[in-house]
């Protein structure tokens, strides 16, 4: 049963599928576009960081968003898909975080995370979720730092249906109705959401700036845009693009 607007088209094997839905959005293809791997050879996190995304194992794709909101906005459609992931996850019976702004964790490991790529009019929003890794399956340098539903749900309460499909039934109505709500409304909701889930909320944080600058305080909230807002000795700073590398107590 299809209850949400967009038209997933499968493939089984890519590089990225930021990639294929560049591809496509370049051909005109309509909003609400969502490319779906099996597996990806070459799968991209931010920076130059790689997402390991094994056959099979777990949720890859990439949806093409033509929003309607000013472009000034875009930035915060990161934290709408972390929302949807997010609720998807709680659905399923898991207690989810987000750590700014793109990842999501679950026991302090990676389950999640999200890739919004602005292209002409399009915003590419790429979501990796890992769902049915065992320990074995990361690669070494991989054990310390993330996990999958499969692992997770061991430790749930609730029995967890762990099927990609059944998965993907919960999380494309979350999707497509958290992104009606900010083309509707604005994202202030939505970032007001996130931020009850923030694993950094109050907490002193240490973030480096892609320039290496670093910059360290209380992370105090989300901006209009999704950026952190962090109080430092030096007053109020709003960092738009950067790297939490540490956080200790709210
Ligand atoms: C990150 O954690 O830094 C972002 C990870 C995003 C991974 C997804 S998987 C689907 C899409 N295709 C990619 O190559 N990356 C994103």
């Amino acid at each position: 049963m299809t209850r949400h607007p967009f038209a997933v088209v499968r493939v089984a094997s890519v590089t990225s599928t930021q990639r294929e839905a560049r591809e496509r959005a370049n051909s005109g293809c309509r909003s609400g576009t969502v490319v779906l791997a099996e597996e990806q050879t070459a799968g991209r996190g931010r920076g130059s960081n790689s997402w390991f995304s094994s056959k099979g194992d777990g949720i890859w794709l990439t949806l093409v968003h033509r929003s309607r909101r000013p472009i000034a906005e875009w930035p915060s459609m990161t934290s709408v898909a972390a929302l949807a992931v997010c609720r998807a996850l709680e659905d399923n019976g898991l207690s989810p975080l987000v750590k700014w702004p793109n990842d999501v964790l679950i026991s302090g490991k990676k389950i999640a995370g999200v890739l919004a790529e602005s292209y002409e009019d399009a915003i590419l929003i790429g979501i990796g979720i890992n769902l049915l890794q065992d320990e074995g399956d990361f690669p070494d340098e991989l054990l310390d730092k993330a996990t999958s539903v499969r692992i997770e749900s061991r430790h749930a309460a609730e029995e967890t249906d762990l099927g990609i499909e059944p998965f993907l039934e919960i999380l494309l109505p979350r999707l497509a109705a958290d992104l009606e709500s900010v083309e509707r409304s604005g994202p202030r909701a939505t970032l007001d959401s996130v931020w009850e889930r923030s694993v950094i909320r109050d907490c002193f944080v240490e973030l480096a700036r892609p320039d290496g600058e670093m910059i360290s305080g209380r992370a105090a909230g989300l901006g209009a845009i999704g950026d952190l807002l962090i109080d430092t000795d030096k007053g109020h700073v709003s960092v738009a693009n950067g790297t939490v590398i540490g956080w200790r107590g709210a």
